[in-house]
């Protein structure tokens, strides 16, 4: 049914969360293995911990970027970058961090939580490549402090990067969720204007989550790069 959907559908966004990554190698946040079941968020991926917990923070993030660096996109990925090749797919919003998506050779991405792939200063905004992280350099030349620009929990979304995923989610004939908990608010209402603007939604995760409800398809208990692999060959 969804490779028949993919063929007739004019306008498709794919949506991703952290279950895009995990056969990469990169841990989700909240399945069983999730890091925010060994680590408290607030005290980590915030601008509290930022503030007041540098040492703390820097350590855990230099963890991230050197993840990111030593592992990369899966087949997965390499799939959903032919499909916006082949006109397949339009666009993909993505909560991921790790910059896959574009390794991988996707163009339309927008990073509603930034990217681990770069750094900024935090007081005159300088940007670094976060290789800097990984050479220990955690100070800008202006004195500040770097930190990855990723969006901290407290911090804004960036402007450029939701109103694209807007506009996209308003445009969709047909909206897949990939590998999400859809428990993070705003980028969590996406699938849920996709449904208002009269998209199809199809929400395929591991797990079961609190928006199956308004999905016109679910699919659980199968890994993204298998049902990817599958719809691709499909499509073929
Ligand atoms: N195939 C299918 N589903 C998977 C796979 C896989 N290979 N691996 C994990 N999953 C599912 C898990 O069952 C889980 O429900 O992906 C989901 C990932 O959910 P989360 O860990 O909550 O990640 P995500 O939804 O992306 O979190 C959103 O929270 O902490 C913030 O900024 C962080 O972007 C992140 C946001």
């Amino acid at each position: 049914m969804l490779s028949q959907w993919l063929k007739t559908s004019k306008y498709t966004v794919v949506f991703t969360g952290a279950g895009m990554s995990t056969e990469s190698g990169l841990p989700d946040f909240r399945s069983s293995k999730g890091l925010w079941k060994k680590k408290d968020p607030s005290k980590l991926a915030s601008t509290e911990a930022l503030n007041n917990n540098v040492q703390e923070f820097i350590e855990f993030y230099r963890g991230r970027v050197l993840g990111v660096k030593e592992v990369g996109p899966h087949n997965g990925h390499f799939i959903l970058a032919d499909w916006e090749r082949d006109g397949l797919i339009q666009s993909i919003i993505t909560q991921n961090v790790d910059g896959f998506h574009q390794l991988a050779g996707s163009i339309r991405v927008a990073e509603l939580h930034g990217t681990l792939q770069k750094l900024h200063c935090q007081s005159c905004r300088k940007e670094y490549n976060s290789e800097e992280y990984l050479n220990e350099e955690y100070y800008c030349e202006c004195g500040g402090i770097l930190r990855p620009s990723v969006v901290l929990f407290g911090e804004a979304l960036p402007e450029d990067a939701f109103q694209m995923a807007f506009e996209e989610a308003q445009k969709a004939e047909l909206f897949i969720v990939l590998g999400s908990s859809l428990t993070v608010t705003p980028a969590n209402q996406f699938p849920l204007i996709a449904k208002e603007h009269g998209a199809k939604l199809v929400i395929a995760n591991m797990e079961k989550t609190s928006m199956d409800i308004y999905a016109d398809l679910v699919i659980n208990n199968q890994k993204i790069g298998e049902l990817l692999q599958e719809l691709d060959a499909k499509l073929r």
